[in-house]
């Protein structure tokens, strides 16, 4: 593909994939594009888990599915992560940010105002909503041939020093590389972040893969081969929205909206 459409092609694969495994040499490629990206005095902080042992993955997807449960029952998802939530086109259009809310299941759908309302989240429960949606992303980590741990060098991620910014920078750009190269492989790839929202179950997922002290799991992520057609799930983690140039570049100094770039519009050239 050309570089430019495989850039605006990247995207967020919010469901299942091919049951195939993911061939060695796409996996030993992925890792060697992630490794050309820049980092701090070449430190090169990042380290990576491959995961293909069906077992593993399967306990990875059961804590995912039951984080998901939990914080979506408890309400805390729903109340740390509204703000990024849109209810219409119109809403959507106006911060051109966020996620659209727009395929709750059926159920719901009358009640799409009130789900952060604490009415709302008590018929969420009495209609087991965060148990399905729970089991959705189970079956979906769980039917997932390949799963990508991202690892941190302590040493170099020092939260309170320069230094962890610079190892996460690094790591960000090192994903970006594999993510690019998921589009031109014909693969997906999905962040698994519930674990994180649910103190000690992050810890769980560090022990089954035996992370050592001197090494920090950052994040996990499912891979695989897309299936030709996709169906969006009840929330939709992927976005082709974006801000309007105007809204997110400045020109000579930040009191200054770069002009006359909104036509042709914040995404594909
Ligand atoms: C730091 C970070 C955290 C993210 N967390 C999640 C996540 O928890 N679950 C998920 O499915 N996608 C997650 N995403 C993907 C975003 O939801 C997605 O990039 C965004 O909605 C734009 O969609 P796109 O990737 O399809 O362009 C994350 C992305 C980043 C960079």
């Amino acid at each position: 593909m050309e570089f430019l459409d495989v850039v605006f092609n990247r995207k967020t694969t919010n469901g299942p994939f091919l049951p195939d495994k993911v061939s060695e040499e796409h996996q030993q490629l992925l890792m060697r594009v992630a490794a050309a990206a820049p980092s701090q005095f070449n430190s090169q902080p990042w380290r990576f888990v491959l995961i293909e042992d069906d077992e593993t993955i399967q306990e990875i997807a059961r804590i995912s599915g039951a984080s998901m449960t939990k914080v979506m029952s408890e309400g805390t998802f729903f109340e740390r992560y509204k703000k990024y939530f849109r209810f219409s086109p119109a809403e959507m259009e106006e911060h051109r940010s966020g996620m659209l809310f727009d395929q709750l299941p059926a159920l719901l759908r009358p009640f799409t105002k009130r789900v952060f309302t604490p009415s709302g989240q008590s018929l969420m429960n009495t209609l087991r909503v965060p148990r399905t949606l729970g089991e959705e992303n189970r079956k979906l980590v769980a039917g997932s041939p390949l799963l990508v741990g991202v690892l941190l060098d302590r040493s170099e991620y020092r939260p309170d020093q320069l230094s962890g910014f610079y190892s996460v920078f690094s790591m960000g750009a090192a994903m970006e590389n594999l993510w690019l190269t998921t589009v031109e492989l014909g693969m997906g790839i999905q962040f698994v972040s519930f674990p994180m929202e649910v103190p000690g179950n992050w810890r769980r997922i560090e022990e089954l893969l035996k992370v050592p002290d001197d090494l920090q799991l950052m994040a996990v992520y499912r891979l695989g081969y897309v299936p030709a057609k996709q169906r969006r799930p009840a929330i939709d983690w992927s976005s082709r929205e974006r801000k309007k140039p105007s809204q997110y570049v400045f020109r000579g100094a930040c009191d200054t909206p770069q002009s006359g770039w909104d036509e042709a519009d914040g995404t594909a050239p």
